[in-house]
């Protein structure tokens, strides 16, 4: 365990590490090289769709992909639990691209939602992470994260190298297919070189006061992580990892969404941790806040450094450095 208590613990700190890795082996002369993942120029102009499809955590990476794919590159992407895909006879297009993410490159519902896409003569690539795996050795084409092996059955370094994947695909086919000009193009690649040293300093800056904040709400009994748009996808995951590592109940909510009904659950000293990294959807946001807040909330942001105002709304912040809009699911 490196000296840590648990393998988690460990795999949090080895984060910037497994980043860094993903990053360096799509880089090549300082320009993104998918010809490995079987993605060159001509395959990327020839996609019309693409279709991620996952199980947990690496679903939730694959929500967090379909925002910054459909942003970035503007082709149509659908996201979809490979527990639903396999058996609803799904409707696929010749010219799509099935991407199975996983860590281990062996849940079944994954790999058969592999098989279904293969069978049906859709392209298939793989995100994975585990060289030789099922999923590894049958999809037409594999990405590989570089988290190195991850022990703790609850994922965060695969998780974080899943998303550095998807950012890589999203950024070289806005690329290809003229949806960012060259100097865009070149802003994200530097961005994306700076993101584990700023993964590496919210881990170093911010432990103290997260454990703190931990310790004073260890006794909660419902969480809600709450976002809008990308700050969804991560409210997804962090909701999951809360309710499999602590027992708490936890559920992640559309910010937006949670007027429809579930805030009748809102009431005194409930969790509610709300990411907001989006200038556009940050007004919305704070009205949700309020709202959640009224009904007695305890209510924790999750926001970039500078919006200090947040503090008016909430109980608790937690700031995370400024970056590209798209890669903030990485710090937050
Ligand atoms: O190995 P996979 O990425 O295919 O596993 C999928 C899920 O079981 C996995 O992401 C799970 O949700 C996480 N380990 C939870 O932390």
């Amino acid at each position: 365990k490196g000296g840590y208590e648990h393998f988690m613990m460990k795999e949090i700190y080895e984060q910037p590490r497994a980043v860094r890795d993903t990053v360096n082996a799509v880089l090549k002369n300082g320009r993104i090289d998918l010809s490995d993942a079987g993605l060159d120029e001509k395959t990327i102009r020839s996609i019309g769709r693409i279709y991620i499809v996952a199980c947990g955590s690496a679903y939730h990476a694959g929500v967090a992909m379909q925002y910054v794919m459909e942003e970035l590159a503007r082709i149509p992407v659908r996201v979809e639990l490979a527990s639903e895909f396999r058996y609803r006879n799904p409707i696929l297009d010749p010219e799509g691209l099935v991407v199975i993410v996983s860590q281990s490159g062996e849940t079944a519902d994954s790999l058969a939602a592999l098989r279904e896409a293969k069978q049906r003569g859709i392209r298939t690539l793989g995100i994975v992470n585990v060289v030789g795996s099922s999923i590894a050795r049958e999809a037409d084409n594999v990405f590989y994260t570089l988290a190195g092996p991850e022990i703790s059955v609850a994922t965060t370094k695969a998780y974080s190298t899943q998303l550095i994947a998807s950012y890589a695909l999203a950024v070289q086919f806005g690329k290809v297919r003229e949806q960012i000009t060259e100097e865009k193009y070149q802003e994200l690649i530097a961005e994306l070189k700076t993101l584990p040293d700023k993964i590496a300093k919210i881990i170093e800056d911010d432990k103290e006061r997260i454990q703190w904040f931990a310790a004073k709400q260890a006794n909660a009994r419902d969480a809600f992580f709450i976002g809008r748009g990308i700050d969804y996808a991560i409210s997804m995951e962090g909701s999951l990892k809360m309710k499999e590592i602590s027992y708490i109940h936890s559920e992640a909510y559309a910010a937006g969404e949670l007027k429809h009904g579930t805030i009748s659950l809102i009431e005194d000293g409930i969790l509610v941790v709300s990411v907001l990294t989006q200038k556009e959807l940050y007004e919305k946001m704070i009205s949700n806040m309020v709202e959640v807040k009224c009904r007695g909330a305890y209510l924790v942001a999750v926001t970039m450094a500078g919006n200090y105002k947040v503090e008016d709304t909430v109980n608790f912040a937690l700031y995370i450095p400024e970056t590209e809009e798209c890669f903030t699911p990485s710090l937050a």
